[in-house]
């Protein structure tokens, strides 16, 4: 393209089939968040970068090195500002600074752009969208088994059917730190084999060292402490309650004891979707979240348990099985395409398509008159509409309602008792209905 400006790395434009694709996969979830209670709430895309310094914390990647910051005004002394990395923070923002837990539960759900300044790969953007889900006021194990029973209802509502729900527990925070004792103690017995990023990781949060991709590291993290063996009474309850409630309902996960999660407000039960298919490489975490129950005091509110989850939207249509998205492509067709050669015929089809449109039909239509009746139905074909509608004058005068199949090429021919123009439009439009 020359010296065409092309979009920023890592920030995409959707449209055409995709974006089709998209609108699917989003009104499928917005139908489940509806069936289970959930509100939508819209936050802002540039929020205070001290909300994540706090509330998805100092230590972890987005905070260190992942976000777009600048200043919120030209005027001295004024605030660093980020565009959202991430949406849980943003929405426990709202909750305390609107009350909005007077009346608890809350139930909310969002949908919208994140921002990261990670390397672009496959499956990772500079801009990305997240759905995802926050619950608040509720601290019983019926609540985790039902946020995992929503989130594998979400995915599969898109029809996927290629994902694994990976499930651990990080205990209450004094077992945390018990265990990161435990844990620090015994990297440091391997401190000079560890990775220098894991070297790093270890004195400001050794349970990252877990989420390292070096194979020395693994294997030394194959013999290390497991969480699970910290985990004090009052947690431990908490899980097994969860467990049992997941079977309950019906929900297929897995458990992984060295799942962490790269966000520091986590407590208890935790979760990442993972990508079965293969089309996803690397960047396979379809989504994650657990409890995060001290984050709502965190940051000003008073001490409430919460739990919630967010899925990447571009990840989750990388993994679509090719039978939803040749079902949908099809279904995204046009109903029915118009062949209006002719003055008299345009008018009244402009009155006919006028009328299909406002009963849902998906009809297209050349607004300008005088095309060849060849050049229509090349039309139709490039269109892909399914069914064309023949307006020729000699169908006009004689009442013959011609629609031709457009796959098959198969004609309906349909004889009314007067002449197409002498009908009323919704009379006629009943009866095209009747044979598409
Ligand atoms: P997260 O694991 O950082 O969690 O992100 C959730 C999902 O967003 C990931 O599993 C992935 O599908 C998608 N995602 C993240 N980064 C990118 C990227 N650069 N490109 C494409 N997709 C990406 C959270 O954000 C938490 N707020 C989840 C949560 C909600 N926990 C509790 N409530």
């Amino acid at each position: 393209m020359g010296n065409g400006i092309q979009s920023v790395r890592g920030m995409d434009d959707l449209f055409g089939e995709k974006a089709r694709l998209w609108f699917f996969v989003e009104s499928k979830m917005r139908q489940v968040f509806s069936a289970y209670g959930y509100d939508e709430i819209r936050t802002p895309l540039v929020e205070y970068e001290t909300l994540f310094k706090r509330g998805v914390g100092e230590t972890s990647d987005i905070v260190q090195k992942e976000m777009y910051s600048f200043l919120e005004s030209d005027a001295e002394g004024a605030a660093k500002v980020v565009l959202r990395p991430e949406g849980t923070a943003p929405v426990v923002r709202a909750l305390v600074e609107h009350k909005s837990y007077q009346q608890l539960p809350v139930k909310w759900f969002y949908v919208g752009p994140m921002y990261r300044k990670e390397r672009p790969q496959k499956g990772r953007y500079r801009q990305f969208h997240q759905y995802g889900f926050e619950v608040f006021g509720e601290k019983g194990a019926g609540l985790d088994a039902e946020t995992l029973l929503l989130v594998q209802t979400l995915l599969e509502s898109c029809g996927l059917n290629t994902f694994e729900i990976q499930l651990n527990t990080l205990g209450d925070l004094e077992d945390r730190l018990r265990y990161k004792t435990a844990l620090l103690d015994y990297f440091s017995k391997h401190e000079s084999s560890l990775s220098p990023l894991s070297q790093s990781r270890m004195h400001k949060n050794p349970l990252r060292i877990f989420d390292s991709k070096d194979e020395g590291d693994q294997s030394i993290c194959n013999s290390a402490p497991l969480l699970k063996d910290y985990i004090g009474p009052e947690a431990k309850a908490h899980w097994e309650k969860t467990l049992q409630g997941c079977q309950e309902l019906g929900i297929r996960y897995k458990l992984n004891h060295k799942l962490v999660r790269g966000l520091d407000y986590y407590c208890r039960t935790v979760f990442e979707v993972t990508d079965t298919s293969g089309k996803l490489g690397a960047q396979n975490a379809l989504g994650g979240g657990g409890r995060y129950d001290g984050l709502v005091s965190e940051l000003g509110g008073p001490e409430m348990p919460a739990i919630g989850f967010a899925g990447g939207f571009e990840r989750l249509l990388l993994s679509l099985p090719e039978s939803i998205i040749e079902k949908q492509s099809a279904e995204n067709r046009f109903d029915l395409g118009i062949i209006d050669p002719g003055e008299n015929e345009h008018r009244l089809a402009a009155q006919i398509v006028k009328h299909l449109r406002s009963k849902q039909l998906k009809v297209d239509w050349d607004p300008e008159a005088g095309k060849s009746f060849k050049n229509l139905i090349k039309r139709a074909d490039r269109m892909k509409v399914k069914k064309s509608l023949i307006l020729g004058s000699q169908e006009i005068e004689s009442g013959l309602l011609k629609v031709k199949d457009m796959g098959s090429g198969q004609e309906t021919n349909v004889t009314l008792a007067k002449p197409l123009n002498q009908i009323s439009i919704e009379e006629l439009s009943q009866e095209i209905c009747k044979i598409l």
